[in-house]
């Protein structure tokens, strides 16, 4: 049974196999005879929103021959409280695979333990594994291999995207420059068992100096709206734009997960100027779902 829970997880050969099969799902989308997933009905099972994890994953779904339905855990049971590893130990007897996305990295694990189908996360506090890899295919895309190269992310170190940087950057051998303020830095024991080449620090100009790519996540990540306040004071000076571009090696690139909050941790400009790379960066989100999506169900 496979399941993609976290970067942490996922090993180094299981990820190569993944980039790779994604670049034949883009190349030969027009054609329809993989259908890995015919007679398979999947759940998404979402307590957060979603514009492109969704879309991506139902398509995708779709495309590999499966059925798909969509759960909004506000209308099921577990919204009311009936605890995930009963949800899981039904689920698991009606469905095929299930992607989650929700809160606590522990609730995907309990799930995927109890339904004994595969599970991925399609987001959790902890993690956002597929969003990573996308990432990764889209640099190697539009850049060559990432091997050797250096990643600065901006912003929240502390976030899902972040933490997924750090699994990454550990395993595969490119070095990350965290800069974000001390409070929303990654957990010092994170770092210590990503491994790697991770720095981290407050100063952003430090973090931009010679990267490859720039890379930033929302301020405030869903779940953490009531620390508006103090989360934009603290946040200030932590953007993607033209002055910290020109730090950052020529030809570098600029990506940004989505949803973009233009004035906060991009200016506009800077948005609009890469918005190739970050639209392709949404749409690989198919591409790469759709080779882990195989993968997962792979003997
Ligand atoms: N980047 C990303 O996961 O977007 P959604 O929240 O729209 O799914
Ligand atoms: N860190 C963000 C990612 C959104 C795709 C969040 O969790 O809201």
């Amino acid at each position: 049974m496979k399941h993609l829970l976290s970067l942490e997880k996922l090993a180094n050969a299981d990820i190569e196999k993944i980039l790779r099969d994604a670049i034949i799902y883009k190349r030969e989308r027009a054609r329809v005879d993989r259908k890995p997933l015919a007679g398979q009905t999947w759940a998404l099972i979402f307590s957060k929103p979603s514009t492109r994890t969704r879309v991506s994953f139902e398509v995708g779904i779709r495309e590999l021959g499966g059925q798909v339905m969509f759960l909004n855990t506000n209308d099921i049971q577990l919204g009311r409280g009936e605890p995930v590893k009963d949800t899981a130990r039904v689920l698991g007897r009606m469905l095929h695979g299930a992607v989650i996305r929700t809160f606590a990295q522990s609730d995907v694990e309990e799930f995927a333990a109890f339904a004994k189908i595969p599970t991925i996360n399609a987001l959790t506090d902890g993690e956002h594994p597929c969003q990573i890899l996308a990432d990764i295919f889209t640099f190697k895309e539009k850049h060559g291999p990432i091997v050797g190269k250096t990643v600065a992310f901006i912003g929240d170190g502390a976030s899902n995207v972040a933490r997924s940087w750090a699994w990454a950057a550990g395993k595969l051998g490119f070095e990350l420059h965290i800069a974000a303020p001390r409070k929303y830095q990654p957990p010092a024991d994170l770092l210590k068992r990503a491994g790697g080449k991770i720095s981290c620090s407050d100063d952003v100009e430090k973090a931009a100096r010679g990267a490859d790519l720039l890379y930033t996540d929302v301020w405030i990540s869903m779940g953490k709206e009531s620390e508006s306040a103090a989360r934009l004071k603290a946040f200030q000076g932590y953007q993607i734009n033209a002055s910290l571009k020109k730090l950052a090696n020529p030809g570098a690139l600029m990506m940004h997960c989505l949803p973009a909050y233009r004035g906060k941790e991009i200016d506009e400009e800077t948005f609009e100027a890469n918005a190739d790379t970050i639209f392709t960066q949404a749409e690989n989100r198919l591409h790469v779902q759709k080779a882990i999506l195989n993968w997962a169900v792979a003997q």
